[in-house]
């Protein structure tokens, strides 16, 4: 956390005020304020502006006076923030400055900035973050504060787009195009030869993750790896009669579930995959390449040719048959 509580706590208290005290600005063509100014005597100078609660008598109006020539500005119109027949919506409200902030003389030329947000923005992400948490702290956005993206400093606007008819994030179509504008290696991994059918947006990357947090490690929509894959692989969920340990401990153990050169999405082929937990130098597979059971169908080495372990070894994610201990039925 870069900032103080206390000063987040005003942005969030101030936010919640309606636009009562107000200031009757002259409204006389700005200049550009200061550009120069440091993060720091931004970041001061919002906070003072907020002590002092200077809000725009005349809300948006004021604003557009200058902004509405921006067709990115006037988008927000097209989307639920800028809606005017909601009681929750902005627009009910502060208007503009419920997100950036009271006008003060930000119109007057003189060097006063507004709240900013996204990437490029001077402010830092958990003090932009506080603006957004103060109508959207809900059930969904709990584990927020410990997620791996309010950790990194990762910006709600970073996502989001609010100045737009439809934010791409939220859209099943372009959501991928936002994560991996970030997450290159996964971008590389979700494009090998076997995957999850994500380069096609049938899946999404919150299927699986909630980008807001959770409580598993790696902001996981279930509270564990496999809970997680058993949502939609269920048939590959115990209790089975014979168990193979590393797959009711974590499927990742042997699968990389945003994709892989290998089939199946496995990190590594058999056998070296199987050779990580299981040394194979007194396996007596040879005595078995004759027997009708295991290996007469199987040509040259069973244990490098084929499917290599798997050709014995079939019932991998565990066994349910009677003499399946050996997870070959
Ligand atoms: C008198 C004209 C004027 C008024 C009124 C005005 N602004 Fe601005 N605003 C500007 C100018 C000039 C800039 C600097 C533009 C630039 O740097 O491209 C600016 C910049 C901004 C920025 C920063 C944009 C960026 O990318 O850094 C925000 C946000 C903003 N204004 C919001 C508002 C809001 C909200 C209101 C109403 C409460 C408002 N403005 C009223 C003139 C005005
Ligand atoms: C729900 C919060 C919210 C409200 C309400 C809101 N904005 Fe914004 N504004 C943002 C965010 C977030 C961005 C960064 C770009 C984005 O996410 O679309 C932004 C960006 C801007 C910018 C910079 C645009 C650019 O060209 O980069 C200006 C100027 C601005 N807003 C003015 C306004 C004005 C004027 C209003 C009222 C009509 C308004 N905003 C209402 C959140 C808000
Ligand atoms: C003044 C309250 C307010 C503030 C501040 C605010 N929002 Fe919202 N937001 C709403 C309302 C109202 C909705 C409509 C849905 C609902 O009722 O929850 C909404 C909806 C959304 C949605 C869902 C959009 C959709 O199309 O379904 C997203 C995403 C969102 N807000 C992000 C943000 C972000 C990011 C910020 C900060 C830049 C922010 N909001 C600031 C009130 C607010
Ligand atoms: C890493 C990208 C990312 C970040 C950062 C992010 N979101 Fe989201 N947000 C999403 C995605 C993806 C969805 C749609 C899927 C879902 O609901 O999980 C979403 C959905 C939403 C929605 C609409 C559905 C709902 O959950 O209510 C709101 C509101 C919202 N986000 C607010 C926020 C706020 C506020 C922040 C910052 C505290 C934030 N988001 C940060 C990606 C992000
Ligand atoms: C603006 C850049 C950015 C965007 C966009 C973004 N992320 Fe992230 N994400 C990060 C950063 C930075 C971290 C923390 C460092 C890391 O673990 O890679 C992170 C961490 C994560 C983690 C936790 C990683 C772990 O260590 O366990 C997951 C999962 C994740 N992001 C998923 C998503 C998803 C899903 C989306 C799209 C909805 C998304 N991210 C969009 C920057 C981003
Ligand atoms: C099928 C489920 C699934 C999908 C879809 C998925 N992930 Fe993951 N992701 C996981 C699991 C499980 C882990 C934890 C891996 C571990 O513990 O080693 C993970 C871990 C991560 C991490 C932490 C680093 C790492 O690789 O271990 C990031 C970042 C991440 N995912 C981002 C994404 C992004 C971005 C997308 C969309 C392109 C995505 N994930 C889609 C299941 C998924
Ligand atoms: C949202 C649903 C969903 C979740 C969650 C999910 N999967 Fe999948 N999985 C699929 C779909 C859909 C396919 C493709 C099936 C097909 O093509 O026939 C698939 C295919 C696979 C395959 C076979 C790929 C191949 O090339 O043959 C493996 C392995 C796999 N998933 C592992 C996992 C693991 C491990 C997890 C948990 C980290 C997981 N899945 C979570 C939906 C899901
Ligand atoms: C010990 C390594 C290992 C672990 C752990 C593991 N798998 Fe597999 N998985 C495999 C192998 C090997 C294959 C290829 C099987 C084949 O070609 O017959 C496979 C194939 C798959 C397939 C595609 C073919 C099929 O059987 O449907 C899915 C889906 C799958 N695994 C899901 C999971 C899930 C979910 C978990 C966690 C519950 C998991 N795996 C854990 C080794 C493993
Ligand atoms: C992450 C480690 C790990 C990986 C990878 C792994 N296993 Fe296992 N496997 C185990 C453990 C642990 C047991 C349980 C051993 C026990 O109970 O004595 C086991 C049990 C078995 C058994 C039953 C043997 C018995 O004595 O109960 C067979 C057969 C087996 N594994 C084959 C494979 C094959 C084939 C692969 C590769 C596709 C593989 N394993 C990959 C850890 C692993
Ligand atoms: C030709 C069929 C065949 C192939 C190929 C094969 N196995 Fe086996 N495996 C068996 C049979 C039969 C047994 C039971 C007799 C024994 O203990 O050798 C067995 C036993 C096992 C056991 C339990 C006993 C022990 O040795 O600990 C493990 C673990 C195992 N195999 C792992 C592997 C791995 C790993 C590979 C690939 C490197 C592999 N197997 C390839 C047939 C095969």
């Amino acid at each position: 956390m870069k900032t103080t509580n206390s000063i987040n706590t005003l942005f969030f208290a101030l936010l919640c005020l309606t636009a009562s005290t107000v200031f009757v600005s002259t409204h006389v063509q700005a200049a550009k304020w200061d550009a120069s100014m440091t993060p720091a005597e931004v970041e001061a100078t919002l906070d003072k502006k907020f002590a002092e609660g200077k809000y725009s008598p005349k809300g948006a109006d004021s604003c557009l006076m200058c902004h509405k020539k921006s067709e990115k500005v006037m988008d927000l119109f097209k989307g639920v923030h800028g809606a005017i027949d909601s009681s929750k919506s902005p627009m009910a409200g502060l208007q503009c400055e419920a997100c950036h902030g009271p006008l003060g003389s930000h119109n007057r030329g003189g060097k006063e900035p507004m709240i900013t947000f996204g990437p490029n923005s001077t402010l830092a992400a958990d003090k932009q973050n506080s603006v957004c948490m103060s109508c959207h702290q809900d059930d969904k956005r709990v584990a927020w504060d410990s997620s791996h993206h309010a950790n990194a400093d990762v910006a709600c606007a970073s996502c989001h787009s609010v100045h737009a008819a439809h934010d791409p994030v939220l859209s099943k179509q372009t959501e991928m195009e936002v994560c991996t504008s970030c997450h290159t290696k996964q971008k590389a991994d979700m494009n090998k030869r076997s995957s999850h059918p994500m380069k096609w947006n049938q899946m999404t990357c919150s299927d699986c993750h909630n980008p807001h947090g959770s409580l598993s490690d790696s902001d996981l929509v279930q509270p564990t790896v496999n809970e997680t894959c058993y949502s939609c692989h269920a048939e590959k969920r115990g209790p089975k009669l014979w168990e193979h340990a590393p797959v009711t401990e974590n499927c990742v153990n042997c699968h990389n579930p945003h994709g892989s050169v290998n089939d199946a999405m496995l990190k590594t082929r058999a056998p070296q995959l199987c050779q990580q937990c299981h040394a194979s130098d007194n396996h007596t597979s040879n005595a078995y390449l004759g027997n009708t059971d295991m290996g007469s169908t199987v040509n040259g080495n069973t244990f490098t040719g084929g499917r290599s372990c798997l050709n014995c070894h079939t019932q991998i994610h565990g066994s349910n048959h009677p003499s399946g201990k050996l997870l070959q039925r």
